[in-house]
C-alpha cells in the first residue's frame, strides 16, 4: 500500500497573493489540486494522503477534500523539517501497513500519474530506500543538482545555494518527488541536520543518510522535463498555463476535437470533449465540463462546470453548472446560470438568462428572455422579451409553464403562477393567476383611439 505527503507550507510571496503559493491557478485549477489528482489517479488512496500546511494556511484547507489529512508546519524550517511535521500521519500509515510513500511538492502541478507510477515500480524493483523522481534541464536554474560518482551512481543532491561552481554545471535536477520506503524515512528523518547555506532542514539530505547506511537510493530520469516545473511568481505561472494549455489542445486534436485556431481558446485539464466537435477562438472550458460530439463551440464562450449533449451549438455565451441536452442552440450573447437543465433541441437565442430551471425539449426562448427558478415543459414558444418575475424583494417563487403553451411577446408570469399545458398568453399580458389548460388569458389595456389629436398636439407646439 502507498501513502503521501504534499509539501504546501510554503507561503511564496513572490505571487503576492493574498492565499498561498499553491492555491495558484495553472488553467483555472489551483496548483495543489493538479497534485492531488494525480495522487489519486495513481492509485493513492485520499485517506492515505497527507498535506503538510502552514498555520496560516490562506485558501488551502478549501482545497482539500474531508478525507484528505493534514499537519500543520508552524514554521518554515525546510522540506525535511515540513515531512517530519507529518511524522503522526506517517506513523498511522505505517500501522495501516503502508510500506512506500509519495513525498510531492505543492507547486510543481505537472507531476503526472504515471510518472509516479512508473517511479514507483522503479523504486520497488530495485529495493530503494529512497528514489528521487530527476529530469536534465537545459537551464537547470535553483534546483537541486543530482550529484552521481565517477561510475555513475547516484550519490547526493546538492542545492544550489550550496553547490561548487562544477556541481552548479550539472543539468540533472532533483523535481522534488520522491518515493520513499516508510520505515527508512520514518528512521532518518529525525537524523536531518540544518548544516547548510540557508540553515534548513533539507528533505534531499535524506540521500547522503541513506548512503551512509548502505541502502540504496534511485533517480528516475523523466524524459518530459515539464513534470518537474514548479511556479514561484506570476510569470513563471503563466508559463505553466501556456505548457498545460498547448498540451491539452493537443490531445484533444488527437482525440478529434477540431480547433482549428487555438487563439484565446482554453481548455481546463478535466474537460471531456467528444469527436467532431469544434471549438472557436475565444472559448474558455473549465471545471468539470463534459460536451458531447458534433457540437460547435464558440467563438468567445465561456462553459464552467456543464455536461452538454451531442450536436450542440454555442456561440458567444456563458453557461455555468448546468446540463444542455442534445442538438440544442445558445446565442449569441445567451446565458446560462447555475443549476439549469435544458433538455434535447431547444432554442436559446440573444439576450437571454436561465437561472435554476429546467426547460422541456424543443421549447424556444428566441430573444430577450428571463427565465428564472422556472420549470418550462415541452414544445413551448416563448415571446420576445418574456420575464419570469421570480422576485419580490423579499422571496423567490417558481414559475411553472406546460407542454405546448405559448407566452406572446413582452409577457409577464408573477410568480408563483402555473401556465398549463397548450394555454396561451396573449402577448403583453401581467399574468398573476394561474391559467388553465387549452385556455387563453389576455390582461392588457384596451387600445382607444383620439383622431386628429396628434396633429392638434403638434399645432399647439
Ligand atoms: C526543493 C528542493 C530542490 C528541488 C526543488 C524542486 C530541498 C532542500 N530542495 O527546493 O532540490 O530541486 O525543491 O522544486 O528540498 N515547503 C514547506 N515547508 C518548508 C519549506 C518548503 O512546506 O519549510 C514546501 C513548499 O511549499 C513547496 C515545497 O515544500 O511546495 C518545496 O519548497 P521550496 O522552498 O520551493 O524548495 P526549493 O528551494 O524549490
Ligand atoms: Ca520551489
Amino acid at each position: 500500500m502507498t501513502a503521501a505527503v504534499i509539501l504546501a507550507a510554503g507561503d511564496g510571496k513572490r505571487m503576492k497573493s493574498k492565499k498561498q503559493k499553491v492555491c495558484c491557478r495553472v488553467l483555472f485549477k489551483p496548483m495543489l489540486c493538479w497534485v492531488l489528482d494525480s495522487c489519486k489517479a495513481a492509485g493513492i488512496d485520499e485517506a492515505n494522503t497527507c498535506a503538510v500546511i502552514s498555520d496560516d494556511p490562506r485558501g488551502v484547507p478549501e482545497l482539500l477534500s474531508e478525507k484528505i489529512k493534514t499537519a500543520v508546519q508552524t514554521e518554515r524550517r525546510g522540506t525535511g523539517h515540513a515531512v517530519l511535521c507529518a511524522k503522526d500521519f506517517l506513523d498511522e500509515m505505517k500501522s495501516n501497513g503502508v510500506s512506500h510513500v509519495a513525498v510531492l511538492c505543492g507547486d510543481a502541478p505537472f507531476v503526472s500519474a504515471e510518472v509516479l507510477t512508473s517511479a514507483l515500480e522503479y523504486h520497488k524493483r530495485n529495493g530503494n530506500a529512497v528514489t528521487v523522481i530527476t529530469a536534465e534541464l537545459d537551464d537547470p536554474a535553483r534546483y537541486g543538482r543530482i550529484i552521481r560518482n565517477v561510475s555513475g551512481e547516484f550519490t547526493e543532491i546538492v542545492e544550489a545555494a550550496d553547490a561548487s561552481p562544477e556541481q552548479l554545471a550539472v543539468r540533472e535536477i532533483n523535481s522534488g518527488s520522491y518515493w520513499f520506503s516508510i520505515d527508512f524515512l520514518l528512521s532518518h528523518l529525525p537524523l536531518l541536520q540544518a548544516e547548510n547555506a540557508q540553515g534548513e532542514y533539507y528533505l534531499t539530505d535524506m540521500i547522503s543518510l541513506a548512503r551512509k547506511d548502505s541502502l540504496s537510493v534511485g533517480a528516475f530520469v523523466c524524459g518530459d522535463t515539464s513534470v518537474v516545473l514548479g511556479a514561484n511568481d506570476r510569470t513563471a505561472l503563466a508559463q505553466l498555463n501556456e505548457i498545460a494549455r498547448q498540451r491539452i489542445i493537443a490531445l484533444h486534436r488527437l482525440n478529434g476535437v477540431d480547433i482549428p485556431i487555438a487563439d484565446g481558446v482554453m481548455i481546463g485539464p478535466d474537460v471531456t470533449i467528444g469527436c467532431d466537435t469544434t471549438v472557436l477562438p475565444g472559448t474558455i472550458l473549465c471545471g468539470k465540463t463534459e460536451i458531447g460530439e458534433g457540437c460547435t463551440v464558440g467563438p468567445n464562450s465561456r462553459i464552467i462546470d456543464c455536461v452538454i449533449g451531442d450536436d450542440c451549438n454555442i456561440d458567444s455565451s456563458r453557461l455555468e453548472q448546468s446540463e444542455v441536452g442534445s442538438g440544442v442552440r445558445i446565442g449569441p450573447f445567451a446565458q446560462l446560470r447555475p443549476n439549469s437543465k435544458i433538455a434535447d433541441k431547444v432554442k436559446i437565442g440573444n439576450f437571454v438568462e436561465i437561472k435554476n430551471s429546467t426547460v422541456g425539449e424543443k421549447t424556444s426562448f428566441a430573444h430577450l428572455t428571463y427565465i428564472g427558478d422556472s420549470d418550462f415543459g415541452a414544445r413551448i414558444n416563448v415571446g420576445c422579451g418574456v420575464v419570469t418575475v421570480n422576485y419580490d424583494g423579499k422571496g423567490k417563487y417558481r414559475t411553472t409553464v406546460g407542454d405546448d403553451a405559448f407566452i406572446g411577446c413582452n409577457s409577464n408570469l408573477i410568480a408563483p403562477v402555473t401556465v398549463e399545458n397548450g394555454a396561451y398568453v396573449a402577448a403583453a399580458t401581467t399574468v398573476t393567476e394561474n391559467v388553465p389548460a387549452d385556455a387563453m388569458t389576455i390582461g392588457r389595456v384596451r387600445q382607444s383611439f383620439y383622431p386628429g389629436y396628434a396633429l392638434r398636439w403638434r399645432k399647439k407646439k
